[in-house]
C-alpha cells in the first residue's frame, strides 16, 4: 500500500511529505503478523517493567488492538516506531511535523504516540544489555516514559513534538541515574571556569560580547531592555587571561579583573564535554537525591563509558533561575540545589519555564493557579512586570565531595580578595 492511500483512508493527507521519507524500506520489512510493539502480552510486559499504572494497561491495549486490526494504521504506526528509532538521519525536526493523529483516530490518538513511546523500551533494554549496565538503571531510564501517557500529553510533553526526546536513551545517550538524567553534550554557558592550582578555588568569567543588564544578568531577558546595559570583554594572551567574574550566585560583576594564567588553569569552556543533567518531574528532589544521583553518574560513566570523557556536570533551566532563591526561601529542594552548584546566567527572551511550573498549555496570568509557593511567586513577579529568568549551573566532578557544604560560595570570599574585588 502507498503512503498516499495509508493517509488518504486515514484523513491526515498533509502528513505525505513529512512521512515520505523511507515509506518503501519500512513495508519491504513489515512482519506477515501482527508487529510485537502491538502484542497484547508484549506491551503488559512493558507497561509493568516501566511501572505504568495497571489501570492505565486496558484502554492501551484496546487502542493497540484497534491499529492492528486496521491496516492503514498497522502500516503507519509500523514505519513512525522505524523512523523514530531505527532511522538516525531522519530530523527530529520532522518528528515534530507529525499529525496529531485525531483525524485518524479521534478521541484515541494520543494513545498512538504513548505506543511509541513504549516501544522504545525493547530497544533500550537491548541496547544496556549489550553493554552490560545495571538492570536498576535501565529500569530507571525505561521508566521516564510515563509522562507520554495520554493523560499527561500537553499538560507533562507536547506530542507529537516531545517525541524525539525518546531517541536519547534509544541510541545510549541518556541514562537516568537515581533521581536525575544524565546525557553527555557540549557546555553551551557562555563562560570560561578557571581553577586556582595553590588553592582549588573556583573562577567564571564571561565570555566577551554578552550584552549584560545593569544586575549582571543578560539584556532582554522577557524581552526587557535596561537602559543602562553594557557589553562584557574577555581578552587573553599568554600569561593572563582578562575579563568580568561570575559569582557563583550566578551573575557577573562589572569589576573586570586579570588572571594569571601560571595561577589559574583553563577548565571548562565552550563545547567541551560535560554531563548534561535532566531534572524529571514529579519525583521528590531533596539535595541527597540530587548529590547521590551526581555520585552514581559519574560511577557509570567511568565504569562504562570511559572513552565518553566530560569535564563538569552542567545544566541549564528554569531551575538555575536565581530570583527562585527570594521567591522559595531556604525550605526549598530547589534552592538548596542552586546553592551547590556554580550558577552562570543564560538568555530568556521569554519568560523561563512556564510550561513546566505551570504546564504545557497556553499561560493566562490572569487565571493561572497559585497553589504552591513557586507559582504564587512567579505569578507575582509577572504582575510586577518583571522579567521571569533562566539559568545554568555547572559544577566539577573533582569538587563533588565537598557538596552540601556550599563549596563554590564559601570559596567565593577567599577568591573575591585574592582577585582585589570590592567588598559586596
Ligand atoms: C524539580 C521538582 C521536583 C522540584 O520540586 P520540589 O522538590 O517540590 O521543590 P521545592 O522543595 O523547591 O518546592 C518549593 C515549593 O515550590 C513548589 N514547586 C516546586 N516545583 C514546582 C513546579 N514545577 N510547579 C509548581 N510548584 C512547584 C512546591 O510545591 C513548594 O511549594 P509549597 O511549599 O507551597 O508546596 C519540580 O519542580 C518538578 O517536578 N519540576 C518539573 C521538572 C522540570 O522542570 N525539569 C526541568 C526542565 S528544564
Amino acid at each position: 500500500m502507498k503512503l498516499e492511500q495509508v493517509l488518504r483512508v486515514l484523513n491526515e493527507e498533509p502528513a505525505a511529505g513529512v512521512l515520505q521519507p523511507y515509506w518503501r524500506e519500512s513495508m519491504a520489512c513489515l512482519p506477515a503478523d501482527t508487529p510485537d510493539f502491538l502484542n497484547p502480552a508484549a506491551l503488559r510486559e512493558t507497561m509493568a517493567y516501566t511501572n505504568i499504572d495497571p489501570e492505565e494497561y486496558d484502554p492501551v491495549i484496546r487502542v493497540a488492538g484497534r491499529i492492528a486490526a486496521d491496516n492503514a494504521l498497522k502500516l503507519l504506526a509500523w514505519h513512525c516506531r522505524r523512523l523514530l528509532f531505527e532511522v538516525d538521519d531522519y530530523p527530529g525536526a520532522d518528528i515534530k511535523r507529525w499529525p496529531e493523529m485525531v483525524q485518524a483516530l479521534g478521541k484515541d490518538a494520543n494513545y498512538f504516540y504513548f505506543l511509541m513511546a513504549l516501544a522504545s523500551v525493547d530497544y533500550v533494554r537491548d541496547l544496556h544489555r549489550k553493554r552490560g549496565l545495571p538492570e536498576d538503571i535501565t529500569q530507571a531510564t525505561c521508566s521516564d516514559i510515563w509522562r507520554f501517557l495520554p493523560r499527561y500529553a500537553g499538560l507533562r510533553v507536547r506530542v507529537p513534538e516531545t517525541l524525539s526526546w525518546l531517541r536519547h536513551a534509544v541510541v545510549g545517550n541518556l541514562f537516568k541515574v537515581g533521581r536525575h538524567q544524565y546525557i553527555r553534550s557540549a557546555f553551551s554557558g557562555t563562560i570560561q571556569v578557571f581553577r586556582h592550582g595553590a588553592s582549588g578555588d573556583v573562577v567564571a568569567l564571561a565570555e566577551g560580547k554578552l550584552q549584560l543588564n545593569s544586575a549582571g544578568y543578560f539584556d532582554g531577558d522577557s524581552g526587557i531592555r535596561d537602559p543602562r546595559a553594557w557589553t562584557t570583554y574577555l581578552y587573553a594572551n599568554e600569561r593572563t587571561v582578562h575579563g568580568f567574574p561570575v559569582i557563583p550566585e550566578g551573575y557577573v560583576l562589572r569589576n573586570d579583573v586579570r588572571l594569571r594564567l601560571d595561577e589559574w588553569s583553563l577548565l571548562l569552556f565552550r563545547d567541551t564535554p560535560v554531563l548534561d543533567m535532566h531534572i524529571p518531574p514529579a519525583e521528590p528532589m531533596p539535595l541527597e537525591a540530587s548529590i547521590d544521583s551526581m555520585r552514581r553518574a559519574l560511577n557509570l560513566f567511568y565504569r562504562y563509558f570511559p572513552e565518553r570523557t566530560f569535564r563538569a556536570f552542567s545544566c541549564r533551566s528554569w531551575l538555575f533561575n536565581t530570583q527562585l532563591q527570594d521567591i522559595l526561601g531556604c525550605s526549598s529542594n530547589i534552592a538548596a540545589w542552586q546553592r551547590e552548584q556554580y550558577l552562570f546566567p543564560t538568555p530568556a527572551p521569554i519568560p523561563a519555564g512556564l510550561p513546566f511550573i505551570f504546564s504545557h498549555a497556553p499561560f493566562d496570568l490572569e487565571n493561572a493557579p497559585r497553589d504552591t509557593r513557586l507559582r504564587r511567586g512567579v505569578v507575582a513577579l509577572l504582575e510586577r512586570g518583571e522579567p521571569l529568568r533562566n539559568g545554568g549551573m555547572f559544577g566539577l566532578p573533582e569538587d563533588l565531595p565537598h557538596f552540601g557544604n556550599h563549596f563554590y560560595r564559601s570559596g567565593w570570599e577567599r577568591v573575591r580578595k585574592r582577585l582585589g574585588l570590592p567588598s559586596p
